[in-house]
């Protein structure tokens, strides 16, 4: 069904599913009811790296996993009730959050923050007594802020380790791809594009400067395909109209960035890609966490890579992106504190 692809190199577009080795990965996914957690189940079943899959949510995990479950790969499945968080938790390895409500129709991710934080923090807490050395992979919105949500709860807990805390930015790289193969008349596989910063609108700073068939798009061409990149997510939240955001493409997202975690968990090696996570880039402008190329391996954030050259024009986008991603990251900080 897929196309098993090569070890990816450094800059290279992230694959579904690329492999080289089996290897046993306990994994849990926090929201498998939902509209990005059921496809995203799915994708994961289809895993050859996963060996256990369990499926938790507040609705819907059981119905989901027997579902899943007929599918003839090798891993295991399991449903859990509202209740079974702890159960779902116990002796996994990699936690997959996208648990919590979508946009709608002009909403921003922000916009979210209310009922999203403190599903965040609860779980990051369960995951914190439970599975403390598990590597926390987050998709609920808004990341900006609740990657720092999981982080501060951990922190409380005595059991962060920034290695292991990753936001999901992997839909915004997809886009960047897929967008800028469109414009360039080429195969999106040979398109990879650094999207650096952060999750959502303006802190999204693709570098299309650093992209073999995206260096060439100039002038009004490049204002839009930046603008579209940044605001992706806005066209499907309009194209369906009230009922959410984007489900599919982020489950594809998700489980692409989970298979790149789970192979460098393998030991591969050269697995690279853009990631939301503890990042020592920006912390002297009192940014803690920032999206850049990560190197993922047996122990999670291997080595966070400078953003090499950046244009005239991705440093303004990059001066446009770090006050409002300060901010994004402090309200998570806060939240955490005041709770
Ligand atoms: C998006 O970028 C849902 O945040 C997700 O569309």
């Amino acid at each position: 069904m897929f196309a098993r692809a090569a070890v990816r190199a450094l800059n290279s577009q992230p694959r579904l599913f690329s492999t080289t080795a089996a290897r046993n990965t306990k994994v849990v996914v926090l929201g498998a009811g939902g509209g990005i957690g059921q496809p995203l189940s799915l994708l994961l079943k289809t895993d050859p790296l996963v060996t256990s899959l369990n499926l938790y949510d507040i609705r819907g995990a059981p119905g989901v996993a027997a579902d899943v479950s007929h599918i003839d790969t090798p891993s295991e499945v399991q449903g859990f009730a509202a209740d079974k968080l702890d159960e779902a938790l116990d002796g996994v390895e990699v936690v997959v959050i996208p648990a919590g409500v979508p946009r709608k129709p002009g909403m921003t991710r922000d916009d979210l923050f209310n009922t999203n934080a403190s599903i965040v923090r609860d779980l990051a807490s369960a995951v914190g007594r439970v599975a403390p050395t598990a590597h926390i992979l987050v998709i609920s919105n808004p990341v900006n802020s609740t990657v720092p949500i999981v982080a501060s709860t951990l922190a409380k807990a005595g059991v962060y380790n920034p290695a292991r805390v990753f936001g999901v930015t992997t839909l915004d790289v997809v886009r960047a791809a897929r967008f800028t193969a469109g414009l360039a008349g080429v195969h999106p596989n040979d398109t990879p594009v650094p999207v650096i910063g952060g999750h959502s609108g303006t802190t999204i700073v693709p570098l299309l400067s650093q992209s073999a068939h995206g260096k060439g798009i100039k002038g009004e061409l490049y204002d839009k395909l930046i603008y579209r990149i940044q605001f992706g997510g806005d066209e499907v939240v309009q194209a369906k109209d009230g009922a959410g955001s984007a489900t599919l493409s982020m489950a594809y997202a998700g489980a692409t960035f989970a298979n790149a975690l789970f192979r460098g968990l393998n030991g591969e090696k050269g697995v690279v890609t853009p990631t939301f996570v503890e990042s020592p880039l920006y912390k002297d402008q009192g940014i803690d966490f920032f999206s850049s190329n990560v190197e993922l391996g047996v122990n999670g954030v291997e080595k966070i890579h400078p953003l090499g050259p950046l244009s005239a024009e991705e440093e303004k986008l990059l001066a446009a992106c770090l006050p409002e991603l300060k901010k994004n990251i402090e309200r998570g900080r806060a939240f955490v504190e005041s709770s």
